[in-house]
């Protein structure tokens, strides 16, 4: 069913609740309504809004907000031990990784927690501890604006790379996806490789799927803050990928530095957070706008903070980072 709203407040619809509107926000629920709101063009001004938790409002909007909200998990077959599911926009994604994990199906439980719906998944190729939806991801069922049709994409075509896809350069603003298809294993396949993972398993007792999602939950409550209390986006900024011989260089005066493989070998990922760390801004705070204090990399918004607060103070981050270190951060979030 579509449902329509004007002039609609923003507050409970992005994760930071910066106090936006938007002129006109549609929820929509299957590709048939996409085409009917679509039939007489496409607004002049539009985008996509799925939980809301990637997103950094700075003025309100004076576009159309497409929401999708079908919520269908279907399974289109099993074989061989893989089974293959049809995931809607508009499912919450932690929803989805506990109904896999309910029915012993391996793949998503390292991307326990993350907030979002399932629809905005492949945009960002969401990851943790190791695991990225790329890998759990058979194709991408989208709406493509200018021709009405929809299009199945293999996610070997999808462009993926680390927090990046297609769906961000050359589809953005040309498709809205609105289902995925996923496969995942009735054999048990752990990857607790990442950081304190393995302890927090072991802890719990071995390797199965319901403890992997509970260490996964446990890591993420204890240095995330939860966006239903405090305002936040996840991590603000992406991981810098820098060219081998500056990572050396930065080695040498910052011996702990984490450094970590980049998918193009002559180059390394930093941790941004530990920059942000070392510049000395965890826990600090400007006005109604602060780093957080148990995970540099997220900035949340201490109560009644505009976008257009968050913004200035993540320009200085960025700035402060770039003036130590001389590396650049760039936002993981999107700004609007
Ligand atoms: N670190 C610090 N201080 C901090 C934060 C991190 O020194 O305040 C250090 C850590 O000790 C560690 C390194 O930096 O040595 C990396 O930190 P962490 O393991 O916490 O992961 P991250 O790189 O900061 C990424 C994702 C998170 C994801 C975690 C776990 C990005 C942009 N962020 O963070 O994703 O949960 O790994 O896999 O890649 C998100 O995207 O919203 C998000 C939360």
């Amino acid at each position: 069913m579509i449902r329509e709203f004007e002039h609609i407040d923003l507050r409970d619809r992005n994760s930071f609740h910066v106090a936006q509107t938007a002129a006109r926000l549609v929820e929509f629920e299957t590709p048939d309504e996409l085409r009917e709101l679509f039939s007489a063009g496409a607004p002049r001004q539009w985008y996509v809004l799925g939980g809301g938790n990637n997103i950094l409002f700075t003025r309100d909007y004076e576009g159309v907000l497409f929401c999708p909200v079908g919520e269908g998990i279907t399974t289109l077959g099993e074989q061989g031990g893989t089974v293959r599911l049809r995931v809607e926009a508009g499912v919450e994604w932690d929803v989805l990784v506990a109904w896999s994990v309910e029915r012993g199906l391996w793949g998503l439980e390292n991307l326990s927690l993350i907030p979002g719906k399932a629809g905005a998944a492949p945009v960002q190729n969401i990851g943790a501890y190791g695991c990225e939806v790329k890998d759990a991801l058979e194709s991408v069922e989208m709406f493509c604006v200018e021709t009405g049709n929809m299009l199945v994409m293999d996610a070997a075509h999808c462009g993926f790379g680390y927090r990046e896809s297609l769906f961000k350069h050359a589809l953005r603003g040309k498709v809205i996806i609105t289902a995925i298809t996923l496969r995942l294993s009735r054999t048990p396949r752990p990857r607790l490789e990442y950081g304190d993972l393995q302890r927090e398993v072991e802890a719990l007792g071995g390797p199965t799927l319901e403890h992997i999602r509970e260490a996964v939950c446990t890591i993420r409550r204890s240095k995330l803050p939860d966006p239903a209390v405090t305002g936040n986006a996840g991590s603000f900024f992406k991981n810098p990928v820098v060219e081998k011989p500056v990572a050396e260089r930065l080695r040498e005066s910052y011996p702990d530095m984490p450094l970590y493989p980049a998918a193009d070998p002559t180059k390394v990922k930093l941790a941004a957070g530990w920059l942000i760390d070392r510049t000395g801004l965890k826990g600090y705070h400007e006005g109604r706008v602060g780093v957080h204090d148990r995970q540099a990399l997220v900035l949340v918004n201490l109560g009644g903070a505009t976008g257009g607060e968050v913004l200035a103070f993540a320009r200085k981050v960025q700035a402060k980072v770039h003036e130590k270190f001389g590396v650049a951060i760039d936002t993981e979030v999107n700004i609007l």
